[in-house]
């Protein structure tokens, strides 16, 4: 598994794994994705973010990135290269998601770890890492990864968050 860049092949699959993961309410592709934008667009959209230009407002520099398995997209990671307030307490610095038929065979943990190293190389020293209390795989993940559990906190919404940090 590799974690690379969208590319202009990819849109068909990665519209597809976007409505696979919107079932879990779970955003495959980064924030602010509109259908009837142009793929090209939308791929340059990405590629500024990642340059830290024309961000939308709340967002910070992120690396969006597509978990690539003998071609097929099997998941996705957006490492944010800063948090902000609502990253801090809510998103921390790496998101990741796999698609259903793709789950429960490493891929997620793999995403995580390849993306610490590349967080590393951001100059993040220590990553946040968080999940909802009751998303036990993504517990597991964490964890596996070298989570340090810091804190479980309520949210406004009643959403119960698990907080970790990770050395990079
Ligand atoms: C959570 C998610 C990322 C896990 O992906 P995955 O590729 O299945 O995870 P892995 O295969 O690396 O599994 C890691 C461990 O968690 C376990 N696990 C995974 N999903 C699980 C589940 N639903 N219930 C219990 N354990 C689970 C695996 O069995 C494995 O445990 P093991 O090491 O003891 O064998 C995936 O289900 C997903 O994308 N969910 C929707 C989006 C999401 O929640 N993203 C995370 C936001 S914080």
């Amino acid at each position: 598994m590799i974690l690379r860049p969208l590319n202009i092949d990819d849109k068909d699959e990665a519209l597809q794994a976007h409505a696979e993961l919107a079932l879990d309410d779970f955003s495959f592709l980064l924030g602010a994705f509109d259908e009837n934008e142009p793929w090209k667009n939308y791929l340059e959209r990405v590629s500024a973010t990642s340059r830290g230009e024309d961000l939308s407002n709340g967002y910070v520099p992120a690396t969006f990135l597509v978990a690539d398995v003998e071609g097929q997209i099997v998941g996705r990671s957006s490492i944010r290269h800063e948090l902000n307030d609502y990253l801090r307490e809510r998103g921390g610095h790496i998101g990741y998601g796999v698609r259903p038929n793709f789950r429960k065979f490493g891929y997620a943990t793999e995403i995580l770890r390849q993306s610490l190293i590349i967080a590393r190389g951001l100059g993040i020293e220590s990553a946040l890492v968080t999940c909802d209390d009751d998303n036990i795989g993504s517990s597991k993940v964490i964890e596996k990864c070298g989570g340090v559990f810091e804190n479980i906190v309520e949210l406004e919404d009643d959403v119960m968050l698990r907080r970790y940090w990770i050395l990079t």
